[in-house]
């Protein structure tokens, strides 16, 4: 049976490493959005363009944005990001950044790919004339089919990591997580699991060797005791990428609304990894996934996860307690420079409130 895998503690010295090679600019991020969101069931073509914040309104992709916009500002370089999308939702996105001038950045910092289509099958194995994205681990060949790896290696990038558009507590640019990306292949930034019910993937050693098992892939009936639970936020080194991409993944036949998904998970690279290793974080400050219209996961939990952090960030940085006040911080908070300190310096935020 499975082994217990333990991740790694955080320590206060991968910060400083991460800085340095932000500051280098040698750190893109790859935004995974290429999903139909079908579990939310909203109207939108994408999670992402839905208006998470509770005063600002801003979507999941404006949050997305703004946090490479702010980063940049801070490293004083111009990071780089792409965005996955699908045929079913890239026209959507694609126009959502350009109504909003691109949030800020330039036209050079963002690229946007789509990911194919699969048809689906039914319960037979024969193939629909339905069709939907074919998963997220997809997005690893189709960096370098459309041509952003080698612009990426061209502008001196040498890792990057991924983000789910689902989770807006995710920091494309943690600099914990980039410092403890050794000269390795692949890491991960996970936490541990809510609950043995909740539907993540898990990390465990099989074999010898550590792998990440999909929660709808459990054993029928069992809810194995494994804690520590998949992001999929992941530090790629771009050589790694570029020299596993071509090779193909294992297709997951996933049972969903009477038909048969067939997708490639990025979760497979983990056992590809000559060197893996994964730092463990705080649930509170990195994960919040906007899964389901309601309950666990909701647009309502996910709301109240970013009141919780924003909370929390308000006294760290300012030193005031804000129990009781209602208030969203922008992203700058997240990178914050010597000005945005000092304006707020001992300050209690305003109530009911955006701050930028
Ligand atoms: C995913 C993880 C799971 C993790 C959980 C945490 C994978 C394979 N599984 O599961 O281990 O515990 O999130 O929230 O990553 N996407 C695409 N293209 C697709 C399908 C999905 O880009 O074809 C993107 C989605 O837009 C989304 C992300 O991948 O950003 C996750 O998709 P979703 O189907 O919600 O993943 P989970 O089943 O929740």
């Amino acid at each position: 049976m499975w082994e217990v895998f333990e991740p790694h503690k955080p320590s206060s010295k991968l910060q400083a490493l991460g800085e340095e090679r932000l500051k280098k600019g040698e750190v893109a991020v790859l935004l995974l959005a290429g999903g139909q969101g079908t579990r939310l069931g909203s109207q939108y073509l994408s999670k992402g363009l839905y208006p998470i914040g509770s005063f600002s309104h801003k979507t999941l992709f404006a949050l997305f944005a703004e946090k490479v916009k702010a980063a940049s500002f801070k490293w004083g370089c111009s990071l780089q990001a792409a965005i996955m999308t699908s045929p079913l939702n890239d026209k959507a996105i694609r126009d959502h950044f350009e109504e909003n001038d691109y949030f800020g950045l330039s036209q050079e910092q963002i690229s946007f790919f789509p990911q194919p289509l699969m048809p689906f099958l039914d319960i037979n194995g024969k193939e629909l004339s339905e069709k939907g994205p074919c998963g997220n681990g997809v997005a690893i060949y189709e960096l370098f089919a459309s041509d952003i790896g080698r612009k990426w290696r061209a502008s001196g990038v040498r890792y990057f990591t991924t983000i789910l558009i689902d989770n807006p507590l995710a920091d494309p640019f943690s600099s914990e997580l980039i410092g403890f990306h050794a000269e390795g292949d692949l890491s991960a930034l996970v936490t541990q699991r809510r609950d043995l019910r909740e539907k993540v993937g898990i990390y465990v050693k099989d074999a010898g060797r550590v792998r990440v098992c999909e929660y709808m892939e459990f054993p029928e009936g069992e809810w194995p005791l494994h804690t520590t639970a998949n992001l999929s936020q992941f530090c790629f080194s771009l050589d790694f990428a570029e020299q596993e991409h071509k090779k193909a993944l294992p297709l997951h036949h996933i049972p969903k609304g009477g038909v048969i998904k067939r997708e490639y998970f990025i979760i497979d690279f983990v056992e590809r990894a000559a060197c893996f290793k994964a730092l463990d974080s705080s649930r509170t400050w990195t994960f919040a996934p906007l899964k389901n219209s309601v309950g666990d996961d909701s647009i309502e939990s996910v709301k109240q996860a970013l009141q919780k952090r924003d909370r929390l960030r308000w006294r760290e940085l300012f030193l005031v307690d804000v129990e009781n006040i209602f208030f969203e911080l922008s992203p700058r908070f997240y990178y914050p420079d010597d000005e945005l300190l000092a304006r707020y310096k001992g300050q209690e935020p305003p109530n009911n409130s955006y701050i930028e």
